[in-house]
């Protein structure tokens, strides 16, 4: 009876006649199951001799049925195999390719150059009140700071609620410090918008602002920290930095900070100290900004400090258009290499 099963699975033809063997042996009413369903009909002596028997015969044609789909399953693959085939010599079809803007490009090697100092990239929205883009900061309304910022305002509401397109990034700061808590280490690059426009400003801009609270932190930290993020990301080690003092509203003391430049082959290159470019600008957090952020001015310190991504893309990349940038001409950013 074994025998028999096992010659039927062997000539299955295929796999619909393999399954067609399996259905008739173990299906459920199939020989085999059958023949289990007798066992409970025998004495137990009778059982003794026919029950190994017929489990027995039960595993060696399950058995039987799986070698013979695998060799089936097998016999598939290889036909495959030699029957699709690649035409690696047919021509490939040209798909239109995008690539990173110069401004996204800088935006991303920020943010890992500071991950290594182990800053966190925080955001906030580009339309912005009032409270959070200039009083926190330390410019009440009558402040003459808010007539320098060339400000975009949109009609309506009252002081503290007005609406506004961001001067800057440092709005950042005050939403980081009223919901987070210190230490504090972040940067914040970003769109940023004033009603400005010649060869060297546009209405919309970019800036990568910096923010550290915590305690015991100084001056040293803020040299430290721009000279290190500077000579990474012009990847020199000639940068060298000045600090002039300066004045803004929400850092004391403030700092403008200028990057030496060379002139090789009658262009300026950021390194070594022939003239000075100006940067950024930076100081110690004013405590009056930390206290409208509702933490104690003596027991956390911090620096800050903002910087024109786009400004920093063109003396690394050697551009001289400030307004090329925002063209989104595909020849522009192809002879500067970010498009193919
Ligand atoms: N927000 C300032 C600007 O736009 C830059 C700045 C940021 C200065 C942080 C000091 C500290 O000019």
């Amino acid at each position: 009876l074994g025998s028999d099963w096992l010659s039927r699975i062997d000539a299955a033809a295929d796999l619909a006649a393999l399954e067609a063997e399996r259905v008739a042996a173990l299906g459920k009413q199939g020989a085999i199951t059958g023949l289990l369903k007798t066992l409970g009909g025998m004495s137990p002596e009778e059982r003794q001799t026919a029950g190994p028997r017929i489990h027995a015969l039960r595993e060696s044609v399950t058995d039987a049925i799986a070698a013979k789909k695998a060799a089936f399953e097998a016999a598939e693959l290889e036909r495959k195999l030699a029957t699709e085939t690649l035409d690696m010599t047919l021509p490939v079809l040209s798909a239109p390719q995008g690539s990173v803007h110069p401004v996204s490009q800088v935006m991303d090697e920020l943010a890992e150059i500071f991950a290594d100092l182990g800053f966190a990239v925080a955001t906030g929205p580009e339309i912005e009140d009032d409270w959070h883009n200039f009083t926190a900061l330390n410019i009440p309304e009558s402040h003459p700071a808010r007539a320098m910022h060339d400000t975009f305002y949109f009609p309506g509401e009252s002081e503290g609620k007005r609406m506004l397109l961001r001067t800057h990034t440092s709005p950042v700061q005050i939403r980081t410090m009223t919901s987070q808590e210190p230490p504090i280490r972040i940067i914040a690059p970003g769109r940023t918008y004033r009603s400005d426009s010649d060869a060297t400003h546009t209405p919309m801009f970019h800036q990568v602002e910096g923010l550290v609270i915590d305690r015991g932190i100084h001056m040293g930290h803020l040299k430290w920290t721009l000279e290190t993020f500077l000579k990474a990301f012009f990847e020199r080690d000639d940068i060298v930095l000045r600090l002039r003092p300066s004045y803004f509203p929400f850092t004391e003391p403030s700092a403008e900070v200028d990057v030496g430049y060379s002139v090789e082959k009658g262009r300026r290159v950021i390194g070594g100290s022939e003239g000075w470019m100006e940067v950024l600008g930076s100081g110690m957090v004013h405590p009056k900004v930390i206290a409208a952020c509702g933490l104690d001015p003596d027991e956390w310190q911090g620096f800050a400090f903002g910087c024109g991504i786009d400004r920093l893309a063109m003396l690394k990349y050697g551009m001289d258009d400030l307004r090329a940038f925002f063209d989104g001409d595909l020849r522009w950013l192809r002879h500067y290499g970010f498009a193919s």
